[in-house]
């Protein structure tokens, strides 16, 4: 797919998308041109016989000469519309687009919101990069599997007759963020057959070959020369043997803050000797959602030469049950020494990421993030259309908060006390892997936050977020690439 701002008279979809607020009556360029060609129809339609009254993702369709389609899309009241709510529109309108254009390509105007809060009023640059995640969002689809497959959107162009270079630049790393969470979206979306380890791993080495990235992959054997016994037990059940993924990005001059990203990488989660029942497994290839996320991001930063250093890192390995499975019991030793009573063999997620935080620890960078599908309890707390997030270090958390709501992506911190240690307590090891029902999320992050030295450590817990059974108001059912958006936009921050 190619994403392109324009200028009106270069335009050259055959669907296009004008917004409008509630009462309000300011025409845009667009509209202006679009309404000429319609011989001032357009006009008529809307604010005459007021076929739309621009209520939130109320649509009318009118079709110019035959071939220009012009679909007009409700924001609802200017003091209304967030920025998600504007995401929502926008993917919606795509979807909408996508039946209608018959040159697979589809416009959208750029709009401008001015507020005083900065949270819920946006430039038209911003709108820009809005427009190119949310409208891919909106038709991505995967089809790969399907014998009759329908026509696909091929070009999204962003309008206005002033392009500048800041509209330009962020419709740039909008592009690039969509590249990411498509890229993503179609490894979550592959048969947990096809996406094993292995194939992560040899996907990872392809990526740092086209990107020139630092690419460090290591195998069983090496694994457990680091001493990572914690993630090894985790995979000894699986005839599909574990990889470790180290890619590093490096700008061409010094970096402005180097960070570690992680993403849980289980590429099958089917809760090991503790095996889930068959409702819940049925999407557990999703369980990689962070490791897919991490490479998307990986290569968005690189095309985007953003001027950090990122490392990604993803421990790789499937969740099974066997005659050689880890049981419940098993004390194991993490890469740093600590060790870990196994309560619940399902409570893996964890686990791989204890060694693979211990291992960012090696490395000398400013900022530690992970990614994880990791608790079914965040669900609980917060549902399908929030992130949990948590840290040690309130500053980055307080950072991240509100770079993702300015992305358009929902967080709610959860919290991280001293008080969780007893939910863990051991009598023959360090910790448990697992507590009781309660507080599972936080839970969780404590027993992650013992495996990192790092002082500023995020953490977010997208187990209700990266897999939808039933599609929301942006995203069709199925993975969804959150977090994609707000991570690339806190890296260039
Ligand atoms: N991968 C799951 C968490 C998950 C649940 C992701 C639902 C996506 C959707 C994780 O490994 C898991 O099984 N967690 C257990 C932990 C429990 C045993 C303490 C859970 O949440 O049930
Ligand atoms: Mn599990
Ligand atoms: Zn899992």
């Amino acid at each position: 797919m190619r994403f392109l701002t324009k200028k009106i008279n270069d335009m050259k979809s055959d669907t296009i998308i004008c917004f409008i607020f509630e009462n309000e009556t300011k025409k845009s360029d667009l509209f202006e041109h679009l309404n000429k060609l319609s011989n001032n129809e357009l006009e008529k339609q809307i604010y005459e016989y007021k076929l739309i009254k621009g209520s939130f993702q109320e649509t009318f369709k009118y079709a110019i000469n035959n071939e220009l389609k012009v679909i007009i899309t409700g924001l609802g009241k200017k003091e209304n519309l967030t920025r998600q709510k504007f995401s929502q529109a926008i993917a919606s309108a795509a979807r909408i687009a996508k039946t209608t254009s018959k040159n697979q390509s589809i416009a959208f105007e750029i709009i401008e919101k001015n507020e005083n809060c900065s949270c819920d009023s946006f430039s038209k640059a911003e709108c820009a990069q809005m427009l190119f995640t949310s409208a891919r969002i909106g038709v991505y689809e995967f089809n790969k599997y399907i014998s009759n497959k329908k026509s696909q959107i091929e070009i999204i162009e962003a309008i206005d007759d002033n392009i500048t270079q800041d509209i330009e630049q962020k419709a740039t790393i909008g592009a690039y963020s969509s590249f990411a969470m498509k890229f993503a979206k179609d490894l979550i979306n592959e048969s947990a057959q096809i996406v094993t380890p292995k194939y992560v791993a040899s996907l990872a080495n392809n990526i740092a070959k086209e990107h020139k990235l630092e690419a460090k992959i290591f195998s069983k054997n090496e694994i457990k020369e680091f001493g990572m016994n914690a993630f090894l037990a985790v995979s000894q059940g699986s005839v599909n043997e574990p990889k470790f993924v180290h890619l590093t990005y490096k700008p061409k001059t010094t970096p402005r803050k180097k960070i570690a990203l992680i993403g849980k990488g289980i590429t099958f989660d089917a809760g090991g000797l503790n095996i889930k029942p068959a409702t819940s497994m049925l999407t557990m290839k999703c369980d990689m959602s962070g490791s897919a996320s991490v490479l998307g991001i990986i290569q968005a930063i690189s095309k985007l030469q953003a001027d950090i250093e990122l490392h990604v890192i993803c421990a790789l390995c499937e969740n099974m049950t066997s005659g050689s499975a880890y049981k419940q019991g098993d004390v194991l030793t993490a890469m740093n020494g600590k060790t870990i009573e196994v309560d619940n063999t399902d409570a893996e997620g964890r686990l791989t990421l204890a060694d693979a935080l211990c291992y960012a620890d090696m490395l000398d960078v400013d900022e530690v993030i992970d990614i994880a599908t990791l608790t079914g309890a965040v669900i609980v707390a917060l549902g399908h259309n929030i992130t949990g997030v948590m840290g040690n270090n309130q500053k980055q958390i307080d950072k991240f908060k509100q770079i993702a709501a300015l992305s358009g992506e929902n967080v709610w911190q959860m919290p991280i006390l001293e008080e969780l240690k007893d939910n863990l307590k051991s009598e023959i090891a360090d910790m448990k892997n697992t507590g009781g029902r309660n507080a599972g999320t936080s839970t969780a992050a404590w027993f992650l936050s013992n495996f990192t030295k790092s002082k500023s450590w995020l953490h977010l817990d997208i187990a209700g977020t990266a897999y939808l059974d039933k599609s929301n108001k942006e995203t069709l059912s199925g993975p969804t690439g959150v977090m994609i958006r707000s991570l690339i936009n806190y890296l260039l921050s």
